[in-house]
Formats: C-alpha cells, sequence, structure tokens
C-alpha cells in the first residue's frame, strides 16, 4: 500500500516530490504471536512514514521475491532448543540450502526474540542474521538481541533501523510522520500491564497418595474484557519463595531493608528479590554478569565449558552459587543489577470462554525436589500451591498461541496430552460441545495412577458418554509391571490413527518436550510408515505435510 500521492487540478504532479518508494519487506518467525504483532506494528509505522512497506509471515512470502527484495527487516523469535519457529522453518533451511541466491542487492536489519533461560538464546535470529550476511546482504544496523522483557530493546532497535531507512532516502527528502492514530480508550491487560484477577476455585486434581500435586485454578475475569481462544496460555506473575529470598539475602551477608533501584523505582532488597527479579534460573546471560564479580577459578571454568555449565546449574539456583563461589565483590545494587526481571510463568489455558464465560481456568502441576539436601520449589507453581487461597488475587495476562488452535471447520482431532499436557483439551472439548460442533474427538492421556492422577476423570467420562468425547484411551504408567505410555496406545490403534488422518485429522500434542513429545512423534511416524506403506522418508514427508497444513501442532515444554 503506497501512500497515494493526490494529483492538483490540473492534473499536474505537485511539486512537492513523493518519497522514493524504497519497499520495504518485514517478516517474522513467531510461534506465540510477540514476533508477528511487532512485525505487524512496525509495518504500520513505516507506512505511516511514508515508506511501502509488505509485512509477512515467513511461510507465506514466496522465495522467488527475494531477487526482487531490496530492504528487509526480520523479526525472528527462538523456539524451544534454538529451533525457528514453526512458520519459519521452510524460510530458514532454505536460506541455508544449495538453492539460496546471492542477496548482494539487499539492505536488512534483525530483531531476534527470546528467552536466556534457554541455552540458545535468540538463536534463529542470529541464525538469520549471520546467514543474511553470506548471502551477500547488507546490514543496516547491527542484530538486537532481546529478552523476555523486550519492549525496550526492541523499540531501540525499531528506532535506529529508522534512522537508517530515512538516510537511506533521497537526500533532502524529510519524511513526515502521519498524525498519531487516536490510542483505544478501554484498558488493555498486556505483559506490561496484567490484570488482577481474582482466585474462585482452587483445587488439587491428585487423589491422597499421589506423588503428584496438580492444581485446578479458576480465575475471575469480570469486567477485564480479556478474550482468549482454546489453545492460547495464561501467563501468571509469581513471586518467589520468601524463605528462599532470605537465605539468600544471608548468604550474600546483605541487608534485607537496604534500599536499591530497579528500573528507577526504589524499593527494599527484599521487595526486590521477592516480586521484581529472578533469583531461581541460572542462564548464560546472568552467570556471565556474576562472573564480573568473582575471581573463582571453579566459577569462570564453569562458565568455560557448555557440557559442565549445563549440568551444573540444571536444577540448582542463585543460592547455590553464592554458596559456593564466594566471595564476590558486589553490593546490593551491583547484585541486583545483575538479575533479570521475573518473568510471568505461562500455562496453558483449561476453559473455554463458551462453558465458562468471564472465566479462565489453569491446571498447574506443582514442581518441587530435593537436590543437596535443599527442596526445590518451582517459582509459580509452588506459589499458587503454597500461598494462594480463594479470594487472593494474581497478576495475569493472556498469550495467545497461534500455532495451537482447533480447526475452524468440523474435522476430526487426535489429541495427546499425558499430565499436565491434557489441560488445552479440556479447553478444546468444551468448546466444540459449547459450539455444538460435530467432529469426531479423540484424547490420549496418560499419567502415573489410575485412582490418584486421572486429571478431570468424571469430565472425560462424562463426555464419553455424552457423545462429545469419542474415544478415550488411557496409560496408567505405574499400575503394573510394564510401563505403558500414551504412545503404545497409540501403536495399539495405528490403523485406525492413520485412518482418521486420512479422513482429514487434526493431530495435537501437549506436554513434555523432551521425551513424551519426541516419542509421539517417532511412534506417529512408524504408524505412518507401516499403515500407509510408506518408506521413512515418504512418512517424514507426509508429517510434514500435515505440520504445513497446520494438522501437527505441538505444544510442549
Ligand atoms: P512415568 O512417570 O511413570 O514414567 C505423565 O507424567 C505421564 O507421562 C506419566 O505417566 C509418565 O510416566 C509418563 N511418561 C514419562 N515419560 C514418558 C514418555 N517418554 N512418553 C510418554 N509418557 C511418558
Amino acid at each position: 500500500t503506497v501512500v497515494e500521492q493526490p494529483s492538483n487540478s490540473a492534473g499536474v504532479l505537485p511539486t512537492a516530490k513523493k518519497a522514493p518508494s524504497k519497499h520495504i519487506t518485514v517478516l517474522y518467525a513467531s510461534q506465540t504471536g510477540n514476533a508477528s504483532k511487532l512485525a505487524k506494528k512496525y509495518g504500520e509505522q513505516l507506512q505511516k512514514f511514508g515508506f511501502e512497506v509488505n509485512v509477512s509471515s515467513m511461510s507465506d512470502f514466496k522465495t522467488n521475491a527475494l531477487k526482487k527484495l531490496d530492504h528487509l527487516l526480520v523479526i525472528a523469535s527462538t523456539h524451544g532448543e534454538g529451533e525457528p519457529p514453526d512458520n519459519a522453518i521452510a524460510f530458514h533451511s532454505y536460506l541455508y540450502g544449495k538453492r539460496a541466491p546471492r542477496l548482494d542487492h539487499v539492505k536488512f536489519a534483525v530483531l531476534s526474540l527470546g528467552d536466556s533461560s534457554y541455552e540458545f538464546f535468540c538463536k534463529t535470529g542470529q541464525d538469520f542474521d549471520e546467514q543474511l550476511e553470506k548471502l551477500g546482504a547488507q546490514r543496516l544496523v547491527d542484530r538486537v538481541d532481546c529478552d523476555l522483557d523486550y519492549d525496550e530493546p526492541a523499540a531501540k532497535w525499531f528506532d535506529t533501523v529508522k534512522e537508517k531507512l530515512q538516510e537511506d532516502q533521497v537526500s533532502g527528502q524529510t519524511l513526515q510522520e502521519a498524525a498519531p492514530t487516536v490510542l483505544e480508550s478501554s484498558v488493555q491487560y498486556t505483559r506490561k500491564n496484567p490484570f488482577n484477577a481474582e482466585i474462585l476455585e482452587k483445587i488439587n486434581l491428585n487423589a491422597e497418595g499421589s506423588n503428584k500435586e496438580t492444581i485446578h485454578l479458576e480465575l475471575s475475569l469480570e469486567n477485564s474484557g480479556i478474550t482468549f481462544e482454546p489453545g492460547d496460555s495464561l501467563a501468571i506473575y509469581p513471586k518467589n519463595n520468601e524463605n528462599l529470598v532470605s537465605s539468600l539475602i544471608a548468604a550474600l551477608g546483605f541487608n534485607a531493608e537496604k534500599s536499591v533501584n530497579v528500573e528507577g523505582e526504589e524499593v527494599t532488597l527484599k521487595d526486590a528479590l521477592t516480586n521484581l527479579l529472578e533469583v531461581t534460573v541460572l542462564s548464560k546471560q546472568v552467570m556471565q554478569k556474576i562472573g564480573e564479580y568473582t575471581l573463582n577459578d571453579d566459577f569462570h571454568a564453569l562458565l568455560a565449558d557448555r557440557t559442565a555449565f549445563k549440568s551444573y546449574t540444571h536444577g540448582r539456583d542463585l543460592l547455590d552459587i553464592v554458596e559456593k563461589f564466594a566471595p564476590y565483590s558486589w553490593d546490593e545494587q551491583n547484585f541486583v543489577n545483575v538479575l533479570r526481571k521475573l518473568p510471568a510463568r505461562q500455562y496453558s489455558i483449561s476453559s473455554s470462554l463458551a462453558a465458562y464465560p468471564d472465566e479462565v481456568h489453569v491446571t498447574i502441576g506443582a514442581v518441587r525436589y530435593e537436590l543437596e539436601g535443599r527442596e526445590r520449589l518451582g517459582v509459580c507453581s509452588t506459589h499458587v500451591a503454597d500461598n494462594l487461597e480463594i479470594g487472593d488475587h494474581v497478576r495475569v495476562y493472556v498469550q495467545q498461541n497461534p500455532n495451537f488452535k482447533l480447526p475452524t471447520d468440523d474435522k476430526p482431532i487426535i489429541m495427546v496430552g499425558p499430565g499436565t499436557g491434557v489441560a488445552p483439551f479440556r479447553s478444546f472439548i468444551q468448546e466444540r460441545e459449547e459450539r455444538g460442533a460435530e467432529g469426531k474427538n479423540w484424547l490420549f492421556f496418560g499419567d502415573q495412577h489410575f485412582v490418584t492422577d486421572f486429571l478431570y476423570q468424571t469430565e472425560w467420562q462424562s463426555w464419553l458418554k455424552s457423545g462429545v468425547l469419542t474415544k478415550l484411551d488411557l496409560a496408567f504408567s505405574r499400575d503394573r509391571a510394564e510401563k505403558v505410555y500414551v504412545q503404545h496406545k497409540m501403536q495399539k490403534h495405528a490403523a485406525e490413527i492413520f485412518e482418521w488422518l486420512e479422513q482429514g485429522a487434526y493431530f495435537f500434542v501437549c506436554g513434555d518436550k523432551d521425551q513424551m513429545a519426541a516419542d509421539v512423534h517417532n511412534t506417529l511416524l512408524h504408524i505412518i510408515a507401516d499403515q500407509g506403506n510408506k518408506t521413512e522418508e515418504q512418512a517424514k514427508e507426509y508429517l510434514e505435510n500435515l505440520r504445513k497444513q497446520k494438522r501437527y501442532q505441538r505444544d510442549v515444554y
């Protein structure tokens, strides 16, 4: 969309020249929508500045358009262990492949989004930045890698990009910014401005004797105007555990009441460590900053050895580090400056607005384990489990997940969700029941024991009875000598699963990423190969096609 230049009454172009229409393409690699929102926002702003802009998901971008590209902005988030998001996989491998063209005619800039608690922080953005340069493209501005709290660094990046783009215009031209758009009057609840939701219900879904504690939490969204769709997540702001914070302050030898500055706000050290800053996750970023305050050789050896770093930091927290590698040369303020802001934790929503208007339900597994004689607590899950009661409030916002969505039609769905992975499927079934959707629904659920761990048992059973749920297969792993997992149940029903897929079924997986989701993926490949008489290669292609059609969707963590 070009800013139209009106001709004057005589049909002659006005003397004020139109800015040369440098074309800017903004491509996003996005899993949960943050990168796509930024891309659209920046695209709109550039348009207002008079640029000709095209904003596109990487999956919709035609690679032959690369030949005609002049300016390219890439906004990329990183998924899981450094993989590109689903919508970027194909473009990413195209750029790295033999068929990738030279891009000497392209000027580019990359913004990467990520989470520094993952080892391959911002890897996808880094990949694009490196590969575009290798293909001959010229970098307009340096890449910026953003952590979860991305607004500020992203805005700074965009400002420098804008300046560069303007410099790139024919000299003597200054582009006028259009009038600001009118802000919407209603409050929008976001990461920066969360909604304070009242807890309406809190139940431990596991029966006595279980090894697990799974909290079913119902929150009120009344008067918030918040909406969400099945498949979206709810982000909940936690607090750090009081005992952990006081042990940490004691180990540091600091004064809990000392005033510190956190992003312009004066608070006590105790308040900062309880409410504002992350003290559990040991990312590379935080450890590197800590390294500036200790000369301890063991600490620096650890930083230099990737494998040792990974295995040591796994499951440990800041208190371990403070105790093990003393002395440190920091004071209260230096220490606070080392830490990143405490991010909200995300949980798959387990209710549908159609079934429970003005409410949102989540299903939270309490994380507790012991290491080196100290009990370790999952920050948000145990905050919810131990400190919050019905009537209390928590700060929340909705995180959309465009990559985990029910089909809009009545196509059959197969859902695999052991443990808390079952959460979004409760939302799916509620939604389909409310909508009166005709599609067939098949759930594979698993957990340790039938008697204590069958999450939402009565709900599934009554949906099965009423026919909303077509099939229910259960895998209780510790009720008998040999393990039974969801993928074993899938294998047992291989023929029918393939039949459903051939009928156009969507296949959803939610839950543990490293083991369960990988095993389910391989089982699915086997089923496709066996039942469809395909080679391994063909089965992979079949599954890849499902993924491209959004018929194989995963929400794994
Ligand atoms: P387990 O703990 O007895 O090994 C939910 O946590 C369920 O997932 C449990 O029954 C758990 O079994 C099971 N589980 C563990 N590893 C799994 C895997 N690789 N694939 C599928 N399910 C798994």
